[in-house]
């Protein structure tokens, strides 16, 4: 991760807000993952961040990806471009999941000729993809416990388990082929039991489909919420992998392809924001600064992903409690309301490290401030 010297004189150079990814990084983690995990094939989860240059990057290091949208789709299939037809159908089929279980009629036209798997969570899809891309191989979405996650999706995603076999069966009947099955514990998951719950659950699922007849239902996908280390008291994710290998191999024999979809924890950790203190006064009782960069923007995550991502100043000086504010007319863009930081100047500049993910990836143009500008080191 660039020194703060580094982030200083690459700011005076581009300018402020800047958005720095270090590709060193994620690489880094990349390979972290694969040595960890080695029984699981590691989907990138685009949304997290979907710029080119991180996807090419992972692309090169022979990452798989997970995409929830037409657009993000199409940002892996740059990639393959140039491939021989053949090979890049290959190469759709082996690295690519639709892993967004609601996909609008016009998307699935548009996948079908791609024939990609897809997931789904219920019969409107089952008839839906049957109707507008039937070559697709269907992933069955389940719901698990999300208990103790930071982002919490099981209320609005995932076939209960119930009647997750009932569902398997709709669509063989629909003439439609499930390949698997798959889940989400919940993203930044620091509950390592809720992976052990849902593997019971899967299990249970690929045993009784079995014995139904559906011996193709042979993919497990475990999904996101691998946690990135936001802070030092985080669990290693070594304990994380131990647990998930021993219940790998408790319950799935070696012919099961298990794959994943880390997301945040392949990017988070690479992406770092250095923003300028363009305006100071004082707020309840307290100094309140004023950056370039603020919740409609790069800090979005703040909001939408509830992390609340440390502020640090490049001036030494003792820390006083201060609140912190986005650029915008709104009071929603409030970054923070109790930061410790020595006392600003204006054109003081101040950066969040570990702020990779989901955070540059929806930031707007409210206002008519411009999302950060992107800088890539060791690309
Ligand atoms: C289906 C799916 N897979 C993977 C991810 C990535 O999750 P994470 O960033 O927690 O790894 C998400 C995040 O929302 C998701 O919805």
């Amino acid at each position: 991760m660039p020194s703060p010297a580094e982030l200083k004189r690459l700011a005076a150079k581009h300018g402020t807000p800047l958005f720095v990814v270090d590709h060193d990084e994620i690489r880094r983690r990349y390979a972290l993952f694969r040595r960890s995990l080695p029984r699981v094939q590691a989907y990138y989860a685009v949304k997290a961040n979907p710029d080119p240059a991180i996807v090419k990057t992972l692309y090169t290091e022979g990452a798989s990806f997970d995409v929830a949208s037409f657009p993000e789709f199409m940002i892996v299939h740059d990639n393959i471009r140039a491939l021989p037809a053949k090979r890049r159908q290959q190469w759709i089929w082996d690295k690519i999941i639709y892993a967004n279980p609601i996909k609008d009629k016009h998307t699935l036209e548009r996948l079908n000729r791609y024939k990609p798997l897809v997931t789904y969570d219920n019969l409107t899809e089952v008839e839906k993809i049957r109707r507008h891309a039937p070559h697709a191989g269907l992933i069955l979405r389940v719901s698990v416990p999300n208990t103790g996650s930071v982002v919490e999706l099981s209320s609005k995603f995932g076939a209960s388990p119930g009647e997750a076999v009932d569902l398997i069966e709709a669509a063989f009947r629909a003439g439609l082929v499930v390949e698997g099955i798959s889940f989400h514990v919940g993203s930044q998951c620091t509950n390592f039991h809720n992976y052990v719950q849902a593997l019971e659950v899967a299990h249970g699922l690929f045993q009784e489909a079995h014995s139904r007849g559906h011996p193709q239902v042979n993919i497990l996908d475990i999904g996101g919420g691998f946690p990135a280390p936001y802070d030092a008291h985080m669990r290693p994710f070594e304990d994380l992998a131990r647990t998930l290998n021993a219940e790998f191999d408790r319950l799935f024999p070696p012919e099961t392809e298990i794959v994943a979809e880390p997301g945040r924890f392949l990017v988070a950790t690479a992406g770092t924001l250095v923003a300028e203190v363009i305006g100071k006064a004082v707020r309840g009782g307290k100094r309140g600064y004023y950056l370039n960069d603020g919740i409609y923007g790069t800090f979005s995550g703040v909001l939408f992903d509830h992390i609340p991502y440390r502020l640090k100043s490049f001036r030494r000086g003792k820390p006083e409690i201060c609140a912190v504010f986005g650029p915008t007319c709104d009071a929603l863009d409030t970054i923070s309301v109790a930061e410790r930081l020595p006392e600003l100047e204006l054109g003081d500049l101040v950066y969040s490290e570990n702020i990779g993910a989901y955070s540059h990836a929806s930031s707007t143009w409210f206002n008519g401030f411009p999302p950060a500008k992107v800088h890539h080191l060791h690309r």
